[in-house]
């Protein structure tokens, strides 16, 4: 499969980030009978991971700025380039050796995604989009499911973080949705939820209380799969509001009311 320069830096970048992400992950069951626990270990692992993608980020493209989760915000020469980047995506699962977690890494250009790469060292799925050019699992090329109907959906969602967020908004979220789906899946990794939803494994997807870093990429994936993404409102200001709506045309939009009804309960 013939892809972008661009696309071609990010997936390198990926790679030799999940190198020693898959080797500390194999190595999280001893440590969770050790003395000190994994928790330092796993915290260690994604700051490695996020030096390693900035590194090799900023050799290929010198002068992009870059806003990651463990570092922070790191302003470059050209401010018209952003990499957006979650080097651990599914800490808590990682933590537990639950095969479900990815890097996840975005560019930003005037303020718009343009590129998204997730990638999941365990099952060595790598999902990419480049904004106008399609969304690709592997080489293979990805489409948002074709269900018409809420009522036949799975739908992707979060539990609140104790003490984090509106929990009981989220809880009447969920009672809301859950009378109205087929299923409703809890999986641990915002950026692997997104890819899910432009795989069409999920059919829709929602969450409140993001960082720019847990959706930039799988923003892109969705639209270029045929999505449709929004904020809770209704509109763009996803990475700025935290909020989230992703799926079909039809789903998301049935969803999106859904969701929006649970504020009146
Ligand atoms: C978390 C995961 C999780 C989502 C949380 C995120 P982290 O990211 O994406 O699915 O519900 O809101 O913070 O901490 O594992 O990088
Ligand atoms: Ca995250
Ligand atoms: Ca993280």
């Amino acid at each position: 499969m013939l892809r972008s320069a661009l696309l071609n830096v990010m997936i390198k970048a990926v790679h030799k980030a999940s190198r020693a992400l898959k080797r500390d992950f194999g190595e999280i069951e001893q440590l969770q009978v050790s003395l000190k626990g994994p928790a330092n270990f796993v915290s260690a692992a994604d700051h490695r991971a996020e030096e390693t993608l900035q590194a090799e980020l900023e050799h290929a493209r010198p002068g992009y700025g870059f806003v990651g989760e463990e570092g922070g915000v790191r302003e470059g020469s050209d401010k018209t380039h952003r990499w957006i980047a979650d080097p651990l995506d599914g800490t808590l699962n990682f933590l537990h050796s639950i095969p479900h977690f990815a890097i996840s890494l975005a560019l930003e250009r005037e303020g718009a995604i343009i590129a998204g790469v997730i990638y999941n060292p365990v099952s060595d799925e790598l999902f990419s989009a480049e904004r106008g050019k399609g969304a690709f699992l592997n080489d293979q090329r990805l489409r948002v499911a074709a269900r018409k109907r809420l009522a036949e959906s799975v739908v992707a969602c979060a539990l609140p973080h104790p003490g984090r967020g509106d929990v009981l908004l989220t809880r009447n979220e969920h009672a809301a949705v859950q009378d109205k789906v087929a299923g409703l899946r809890r999986f641990g990794a915002a950026a692997l939820d997104l890819a899910w939803v432009a795989a069409g494994r999920v059919d829709a997807y929602w969450e409140r209380g993001l960082s720019p870093w847990d959706m930039a990429a799988g923003i892109v994936l969705v639209r270029e799969a045929g999505g449709y993404v929004t904020d809770l409102d209704g509109g763009e200001a996803m990475l700025t509001s935290g909020g989230i709506v992703a799926g079909n045309d039809a789903i998301h939009r049935e969803l999106l009311t859904v969701v929006q009804g649970a504020r009146k309960m």
